[in-house]
């Protein structure tokens, strides 16, 4: 028992006990007009009315705080617990049960909306905010479009709430409740540009049979890893996409509908090298030791395996496509780990294969790779539109590597650390750095679980104070 948390305990322990269904029975019967569900966020609104509410609240409150104050003992890091007991109204916390429920037959919706679409058109129409699409196709835009990664989640409290509530994977498998999480980053900052779609890439193996389990503090495990490729005869090499992630795609197809289509939903996949990586060691580790022997051990097995993978990814972002999401990111998070002649000759032809693949299925289709720590040029001779740029490459280097792409990136995510001057100062000087044409601008890697609040607002005011005429596009001095 935590100390001081006693009080708090029954109640935490019932709502971790009850799952989202029973959650739903209880009804806080205040439903949403849907525009408030994607209006910036409220510190402090007038609470609600009615005795199940006001249960709902108590419990939404009641986890939350406990959550707080062990994380504050247990972890003694996590951002959240600078706020006190009592300063975060249970009112700005969106109950499971208050979340709108999309209609049963959601994906008969959505599979028909593509049909209609299909017939007459390649592409959904675009959002109401359109920069980060304008900057994918090198178009012009006023300013650069910014979104962060690792946006939806691990630091905002509401997330924590939610999680609070029923385990990581259900809320991927739950529509609205992805739908949920996806919009809380931005209820908080409405100037986002754009949306990433909950869920997490382990989702294709999980589809191959290989469950996966959140473990709070360690990450995603699997029931199983694969120590051998005699393991692969456990997992189904061509699982069929649209029934096993058709979750993925209502997400997608309902959040767009949820934000009214103001800003794109971004969807993704794992790169087939950084997926193997997660499959062979079982789950997260600090090292990716076994997987990079399997590439030396188990050369054929490895191609076999990474093949399946590709194959995968590519109907994975079709069908994501499809569902709304105009601009698909395939993290390729391992890519440092091998070296550059190992990455050329297990992992980039695959890597290019799904972009020309993706395009040439649905033209319309923007596509953007991030190979983190990896060698950017490879991709200049590539098909994606947009090439991530990791927070170890210099904005000049990173032009100079792919001078016909957008890049995407690439601010220390430890900067958000600092005082807000210093957010501002660095920002502005990476997005002049970069030059506005042609950028997307992002962290160089993800937001992490003891990110302040404050840091991202600071980030994101300092990307919206330059103008395309503050910052074009860059000359670079030969190297
Ligand atoms: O960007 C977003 O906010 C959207 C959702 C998203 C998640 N995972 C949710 C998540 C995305 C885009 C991912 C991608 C992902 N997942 C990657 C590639 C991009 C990257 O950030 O490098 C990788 C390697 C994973 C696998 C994964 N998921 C790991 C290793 C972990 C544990 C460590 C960590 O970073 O937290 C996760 C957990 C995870 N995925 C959480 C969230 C919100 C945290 C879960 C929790 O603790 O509640």
């Amino acid at each position: 028992m935590v100390p001081g948390c006693e009080g708090m305990a029954a109640v935490q322990a019932f709502v971790q006990a009850v799952p989202v269904a029973a959650h739903a029975r209880v009804k806080a019967h205040r439903p949403r007009p849907a525009a408030e569900g994607v209006g910036p966020f409220k510190p402090s609104v007038p609470s609600r009315t009615g005795q199940a509410a006001g249960a709902a609240a108590v419990f939404a409150l009641g986890a939350w705080v406990s959550r707080q104050r062990h994380s504050v003992r247990c972890q003694r890091k996590a951002n959240v617990v600078e706020l006190a007991p009592g300063a975060w109204p249970a009112e700005s916390i969106t109950h499971p049960s208050e979340v709108a429920k999309p209609p049963e037959d959601l994906s008969e919706q959505r599979k028909k909306a593509w049909a209609e679409l299909s017939a007459s058109a390649d592409v959904w129409p675009a959002p109401e905010n359109d920069r980060l699409l304008r900057a994918a196709r090198g178009e012009s835009v006023d300013r650069a479009p910014k979104w962060m990664m690792r946006q939806a989640g691990r630091y905002l409290p509401e997330y924590l709430a939610m999680l609070s509530h029923t385990d990581f994977f259900t809320v991927c498998k739950t529509p609205e409740l992805a739908c949920e999480i996806t919009l809380q980053p931005y209820r908080r900052y409405p100037s986002l540009d754009s949306l990433i779609i909950f869920s997490d890439i382990l989702v294709i193996p999980v589809a191959m049979g290989m469950n996966c389990r959140m473990e709070p503090k360690v990450g995603p495990q699997f029931d199983f890893a694969l120590e051998t490729p005699e393991d692969m005869e456990k997992l189904n090499l061509t699982p069929d996409v649209e029934a096993t992630l058709s979750y993925v795609f209502d997400a997608v197809y309902w959040t767009r509908q949820q934000v009214k289509n103001k800003v794109p939903v971004i969807g993704f996949s794992g790169a087939p090298w950084t997926l193997m990586g997660y499959m062979v060691e079982g789950g997260a580790v600090r090292s990716f030791d076994r997987a990079k022997k399997w590439l030396y051990l188990y050369p054929e097995a490895s191609r076999k395996l990474l093949s399946a993978l590709r194959d995968i990814v590519v109907e994975y972002l079709v069908g994501q496509f499809d569902s709304g999401a105009p601009l698909l990111t395939v993290f390729d998070t391992n890519c440092g780990e091998i070296p550059p002649r190992l990455y050329d000759e297990f992992c980039v032809p695959d890597l290019k294969y799904i972009a020309t693949e993706v395009k040439k299925r649905r033209p319309g289709a923007l596509v953007s790779v991030f190979p983190k720590d990896g060698e950017m040029a490879t991709f200049e001779d590539s098909d994606f539109d947009v090439v991530g740029v990791s927070w170890t490459t210099s904005p000049a280097e990173a032009r100079r590597s792919c001078p016909s792409k957008t890049l995407q990136g690439n601010l220390d995510p430890h900067l958000l650390y600092a005082d807000t001057e210093q957010i501002r100062e660095r920002t502005v000087a990476m997005v002049k750095e970069f030059g506005v044409p042609k950028y997307i601008c992002n962290l160089g890697h993800g937001m992490v679980p003891t990110h302040p609040v404050e840091g991202p607002k600071a980030f994101m005011e300092a990307v919206d104070s330059v103008s395309s005429e503050d910052a074009p596009s860059p000359q670079l001095p030969a190297k």
